[in-house]
């Protein structure tokens, strides 16, 4: 070796060749580096690409002037372009002209502001035109500059039909229950007609029984006349006079005909109780007596219980309402009958029905002494179906039903505080007609 070449000595080399290995090392160390960071956005990038194709909602990345990087399966499936037909194009061109434009105005105002925006555009899909609620939020790099948009959209079709069929199922519940509060009615009615049987089979047999009477009279009266027309001698008709009872049954006569028609009139009376309960919501509102109301109420309940207990009625002995008598009447019969159902097995059963005013409505508080309403059901009772009577026998709808009927009055029913069963039936006065003071007054 020269000694020109003295500088590059064993130990030079060493150190030379020590430094490509050092460099040779820290390149791998790179590619590694490198190779793990490519393996890494690799990762990210199937990941993307699985939330891209798993999605149901339609998305797009867009960079800042709009133009799509990157779309979802859905997008792609919906507008039914391939994802690289999509890729490059304008956002905006997937949406019909009044969407392009929100479109546009939203990627300018997150230019301006960042915040996203929501609202409602039609997408261009492969079956026309389709609504959907549409999000866009801003992408920005580490620097918080704006590099482009993300958009998400939600089918609307799907969550209008979802809607509809909701509204569906939901006026199907309502038909069920107008059903229900029908089947109501008449199991009160199946009710009260027992007692209604029993009720006109008095008055009823009284008038058979005096126009019966009625025709024996007439046949004795008949025998007498035919005899004084036939010219029959004075003493004669004396003692056919006195044979028939002629004198007494004239009597009589009038005491039969009075008879029938008081009977005649109870049934008259009867069968206007029942219109009057017939009478169905359409009924014009009217002012009637509540105490009347009231009293018919408690007497048809009481002949269809046949446990002979009575209402005992208390407070005001009128006090004029405004309403439809026949649903009135029907909160007090669900009233009546609740109280005497809670004091059925008791031996000394009280019902009550209290009637008084404050200054402008009408108040009526249904009493029993049996056990009252149990601490735990008191939220309970005014709700559909809510009953602790036995399968048959309650099907809970009458004080769920007497509480919206006394709404519809623009009054109230509540539970009162016992300790039995206290219910209070507030009902707005009738303001045509002259008032009794209240009671405590
Ligand atoms: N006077 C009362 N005393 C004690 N509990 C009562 C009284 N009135 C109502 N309740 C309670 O409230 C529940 C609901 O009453 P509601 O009148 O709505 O239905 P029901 O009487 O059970 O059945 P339905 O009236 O439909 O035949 C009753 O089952 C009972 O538990
Ligand atoms: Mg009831």
């Amino acid at each position: 070796m020269a000694e020109g070449d003295g500088n590059f000595t064993d130990g030079a080399w060493t150190d030379v060749l020590a430094a490509v290995d050092r460099t040779y090392a820290d390149l791998i160390a790179h590619q590694q580096k490198l190779e793990e960071q490519s393996e890494q956005l690799h990762e990210l990038r199937r990941f993307i690409g699985s939330v891209m194709g798993s999605v149901s909602e339609i998305m797009a990345i867009v960079d800042r002037d709009g133009l799509i990087e990157e779309v979802s399966a859905s997008l792609s499936d919906t507008t039914r372009s391939e994802p690289a037909a999509l890729i490059g194009s304008d956002l905006a061109h997937l949406f019909v002209p009044a969407g392009a434009k929100a479109i546009t105005e939203a990627l300018t105002a997150l230019r301006l502001s960042r915040s996203a925006a929501h609202f409602e555009a039609d997408v261009m899909t492969a079956d026309g035109p389709a609504p959907f609620e549409i999000t866009l939020s801003a992408r920005v790099n580490d620097s918080g500059r704006l590099i482009g948009a993300v958009l998400v959209g939600r089918p609307l079709g799907e969550l209008r039909q979802a809607y509809s069929e909701l509204e569906q199922s939901h006026q199907r519940l309502q038909e069920a229950q107008t059903q229900l509060v029908r089947n109501e009615k008449l199991a009160s009615l199946g009710r009260l007609l027992a007692g209604v049987a029993h009720e006109l089979n008095n008055p009823i047999s009284f008038v058979y029984a005096n126009t019966h009477a009625l025709e024996r009279y007439v046949t004795r009266f008949e025998t007498y006349f035919e005899r004084v027309q036939d010219g029959a001698e004075r003493e004669e008709l004396v003692a056919l006079r006195s044979e028939l009872k002629l004198e007494r049954n004239l009597r009589n006569l009038r005491d039969a005909i009075q008879g029938a028609s008081e009977g005649a009139e109870r049934v008259r009376d009867i069968v206007a109780d029942l219109r009057r309960l017939s009478a169905d919501g359409t009924a014009a509102a009217d002012a009637f007596d509540l105490v009347d109301t009231a009293r018919v109420a408690a007497h048809w309940v009481e002949r269809g219980s046949k446990s002979g207990v009575t209402t005992r009625f208390t407070g005001l002995d009128n006090l004029t309402i405004r309403g439809t008598p026949g649903h009135v009447q029907q909160i007090v019969m669900n009233l009546v009958q609740n109280a005497m159902d809670a004091v059925r097995d008791l031996d000394d059963p009280v019902v009550g029905i209290h009637v008084d005013r404050d200054a402008d409505r009408a108040i009526l508080t249904v009493t029993d002494n049996g056990p009252g309403v149990a601490a735990e059901h008191r939220d309970a009772i005014f709700d559909p179906f809510f009953t602790t009577k036995p399968v048959g026998q309650g099907t809970g709808l009458g004080l769920s039903i007497s509480h919206k009927i006394a709404e519809e009055h623009g009054g109230s029913l509540s539970l009162g505080p016992g300790p039995g069963g206290a219910f209070q039936l507030a009902l707005p006065l009738s303001t045509d007609m002259p008032q009794p003071q209240r009671e405590t007054e």
